[in-house]
């Protein structure tokens, strides 16, 4: 396997590492054996993505250009879309290609199920990059997106970026939100765990939104959309600390954020990221109150030396910086 890893510093679709949510991931290309219909089948240039601080590493086919001609409904068994791929000139088969018009659509779950387990989780990043990258280049009227039958006329620009997923509203329905997953395996079952948790935080009373619609591959989830603004967006117009509305939001998200604590001990499947942008707040006359806009677990955060005051002025700080850097604020 041949591997060359760039640093992405220069480049506009820097991520941050999902994982410790810390640092900006690296990312390079390799050759990857798939095994598809018994046959080992070698693809050139798949990309994968490193974080150098915790050691995440995955192979995302996020540049796979093959899309349209994998979703072609003649296309239903593998072994005739390996042929067509061979007898349309594809020795390798996640090139990229110049895309054609089509509208955006994520496969059928019938159809995701048909393909086998390698291709499988390179088919559904290629998929997901296709539908997040058509969707940052929409014209602000809309755009319109077919999933599980159903048509949503996706509002431009998005909502909110985090490290897992992209979230948007839609015209069918303003009370909702569609959360899509980023093309890594890792931000599908993050999806696929945030709607394991979200009844656990729900029954011990932390107000988070209630998921309406959940793809059993983790590609994306309809939620109720939550009033108020996260805690990223929100942070920079308190004012000085000693303002009173500083002091208010302080002092709710610090009780909001010891409850989570406490729950996390008792629940530790439930263990979440405290960031900013997950942390909403809506501001009333003369108070405040706290969601959790985002249940996804982050198994590998490390809580036990917590520290309010240094959260606060020092964490929250660096990491709406880091959001703005890769354009999630
Ligand atoms: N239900 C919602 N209502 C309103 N805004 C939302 C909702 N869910 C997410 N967002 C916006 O999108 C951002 C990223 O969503 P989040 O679920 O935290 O993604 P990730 O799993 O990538 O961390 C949030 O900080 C928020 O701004
Ligand atoms: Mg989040
Ligand atoms: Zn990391």
């Amino acid at each position: 396997m041949s591997t060359a890893l760039l640093e992405r510093e220069d480049c506009d679709d820097r991520e941050i590492c999902p994982q410790c949510e810390e640092s900006i991931l690296t990312t390079g290309q390799v050759d990857q054996d798939i095994t598809i219909s018994g046959s080992v089948i070698r693809l050139r240039n798949v990309q994968v993505e490193e974080c150098r601080r915790c050691g995440f590493r995955s192979l995302s086919g996020k540049e796979a250009g093959l899309f349209e001609l994998m979703f072609a409904p003649e296309y239903s068994e593998v072994g005739d879309l390996i042929e067509a791929l061979r007898r349309a000139g594809y020795y390798g088969m996640f090139l990229k290609e110049s895309q054609t018009e089509t509208s955006l659509a994520f496969g059928s779950q019938q159809y995701v199920a048909c393909l086998e387990d390698d291709l499988k989780q390179l088919y559904l990043d290629n998929e997901s990059y296709h539908v997040l990258t058509s969707l940052a280049a929409a014209p602000p009227q809309g755009c319109p997106v077919e999933l599980n039958g159903q048509l949503y006329t996706v509002q431009i620009p998005k909502l909110g970026e985090g490290e897992n997923g992209v979230v948007f509203a839609y015209r069918e329905n303003e009370q909702t939100v569609l959360k899509i997953a980023k093309p890594r395996p890792y931000s599908r079952e993050h999806l696929q765990e945030e709607y394991a948790v979200t009844r656990i935080f729900d029954s011990e009373g932390i107000p988070v939104p209630r998921i309406v619609a959940a793809d059993p591959y983790g590609r994306y989830m309809i939620k109720e959309r939550l009033a108020g603004e996260s805690l990223a967006r929100l942070y920079s117009t308190l004012g000085p600390s000693e303002a009173p509305l500083h002091r208010l939001v302080f002092e709710a998200v610090a009780r909001f954020v010891a409850r989570l604590l406490d729950l996390f001990g008792k629940y530790p499947a439930a263990k979440t990221s405290i960031s900013p942008n997950n942390i909403f707040v809506k501001l009333g006359e003369n108070d405040c109150h706290c969601l959790l806009v985002d249940t996804g677990p982050a198994p590998c955060h490390d809580y036990s030396q917590f520290d309010f005051s240094e959260y606060w002025s020092k964490v929250i700080p660096q990491k709406i910086e880091r959001y703005r850097a890769v354009g999630y604020l």
